[in-house]
C-alpha cells in the first residue's frame, strides 16, 4: 500500500533535541571524532524541500548527545508534541534526536501520548560535516511520514525503514541502518517520498499520559536495571537497597537472561527486594523474542519490552499510583 499525501497545505513541525544529526566534526573524513548537539534544527532543514503542500516549522526543544537524555527533556518533548499535534492545520510532528537512546524517547512519547497523528522520530549516524551525511534524508523521509494522510502514532524512521516505537532497537554501533525491529519487522519503507506501509499504522498509545504531559512538576521514581549474568549476586540489589544518596529505590528491572531466568543469588536479593516492597519486573536481554510465562513466577515478567523500555513502563506505572 503506497500512501498519498493530504490535499490541503499544512504544516509539519519539526522539534531538535540534539544527537549527531546534529553534530560537528574536525574534518568531512571523520564520522566517529564529532560533538553531538551543536547544529541547529533550523539549519538542519535548510536544503531540505518540503513535499508539495506542506510548509516546515522548527523549533529547537533541547541540544544535547542522547546518552545525556534527561526526563525533564522527555517532559518538554512531550508537551511541544501535544500542543502542536493539538492545532488543526498541523499534519504531525517530526523529531530530531541522537541514536543512542532514541528508542527510550520513541517509547516513552508512545506511552504518553494518544497520537492520532503521526510524531516520527529522526536520527543519523554520521554527523552533518561529514562527507555523506545520512541526516538530511532521514529527516526529509521523517517529513513524508509525518505528512502522509492516515499515519498516526509514534514511529521512528532511519535509513528508509519506518520502525514503531514498541518494537524498535538499537542494533548496530556504527552502520547508517542501525536499527532493527526484531521479530515484529518494521512498519513500512519510505521510497522517494512515498510511503509503503508493510504493517498497520501503530495504535493504543498514550495510556500513561496524565503526569508527563501535564504542567506541574513530576517527581520521577527511581527505577534501576539490574543485569543477570553468569557469577551473578545480589550485591548490586543489596547495595541499591540500602544507598541512602539518592532518591529511595521504587522499583527494578532485572535485565534477564534468555526465557526471563535470573542468577539464583540475584533473585533472591530481588524477592526479598520485592518483598520491601520494590515494584521488580523481569526483562529479558535477549535482542528477540518475547518472555513466555511460565507457572508459578514470582516475579513479573515485561514480555517482549527490552529492559530499557521496561524501565520507562514501570517508571510511568509507579507514576500512576
Ligand atoms: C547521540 O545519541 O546523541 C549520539 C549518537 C548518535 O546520534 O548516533
Amino acid at each position: 500500500m503506497v500512501n498519498s499525501f493530504s490535499a490541503e497545505v499544512q504544516r509539519v513541525v519539526v522539534l531538535g533535541t540534539g544527537g549527531t544529526i546534529a553534530g560537528k566534526a574536525a574534518s568531512s573524513g571523520d564520522n566517529i571524532g564529532y560533538t553531538a548537539g551543536q547544529v541547529g534544527v533550523a539549519d538542519l532543514l535548510g536544503g531540505i524541500d518540503a513535499p508539495t503542500g506542506v510548509t516546515l516549522v522548527a523549533e529547537q526543544v533541547a541540544q544535547v548527545d542522547s546518552k545525556d537524555m534527561s526526563f525533564e527533556i522527555w517532559r518538554q518533548l512531550a508537551q511541544r508534541c501535544a500542543h502542536w499535534l493539538a492545532q488543526p492545520d498541523v499534519a504531525g510532528v517530526v523529531i530530531t534526536h541522537g541514536t543512542d537512546t532514541l528508542e527510550e524517547t520513541a517509547f516513552f512519547l508512545h506511552s504518553v501520548l494518544a497520537a492520532a497523528k503521526p510524531v516520527v522520530l529522526t536520527c543519523a549516524m554520521r554527523p552533518a560535516t561529514a562527507l555523506a551525511p545520512d541526516g538530511p534524508q532521514n529527516v526529509r523521509d521523517a517529513i513524508s511520514v509525518a505528512a502522509t494522510k492516515g499515519a498516526q502514532g509514534v514511529t521512528v524512521v532511519c535509513a528508509g525503514t519506518v520502525h514503531s516505537a514498541v518494537d524498535i532497537q538499537k542494533t548496530h554501533t556504527y552502520r547508517l541502518d542501525a536499527f532493527g525491529s526484531g521479530d515484529a519487522g518494521p512498519l513500512g519503507y519510505v521510497e522517494e517520498g512515498d510511503v509503503r506501509l508493510v504493517r498497520s499504522w501503530p495504535e493504543g498509545g498514550g495510556s500513561q499520559a496524565s503526569k508527563p504531559v501535564g504542567a506541574g512538576a513530576v517527581t520521577w521514581p527511581r527505577v534501576e536495571i539490574v543485569m543477570s549474568h553468569a557469577g551473578a549476586s545480589g550485591a548490586v540489589i543489596d547495595a541499591l537497597m540500602s544507598a541512602a544518596v539518592l532518591d529511595p529505590l521504587r522499583g527494578l528491572v532485572l535485565a534477564t537472561t534468555g526465557n526471563g531466568t535470573v542468577h539464583h543469588a540475584l533473585e533472591e536479593a530481588a524477592l526479598k527486594a520485592q518483598a520491601a516492597g520494590i515494584s521488580v519486573v523481569r526483562a529479558t536481554r535477549c535482542m528477540s523474542g518475547r518472555i513466555l510465562p511460565k507457572a508459578g513466577e514470582q516475579l513479573r515478567d515485561a514480555g517482549a519490552l527490552t529492559p530499557v523500555k521496561a524501565r520507562i513502563a514501570l517508571m510511568l506505572e509507579l507514576l500512576g499510583e
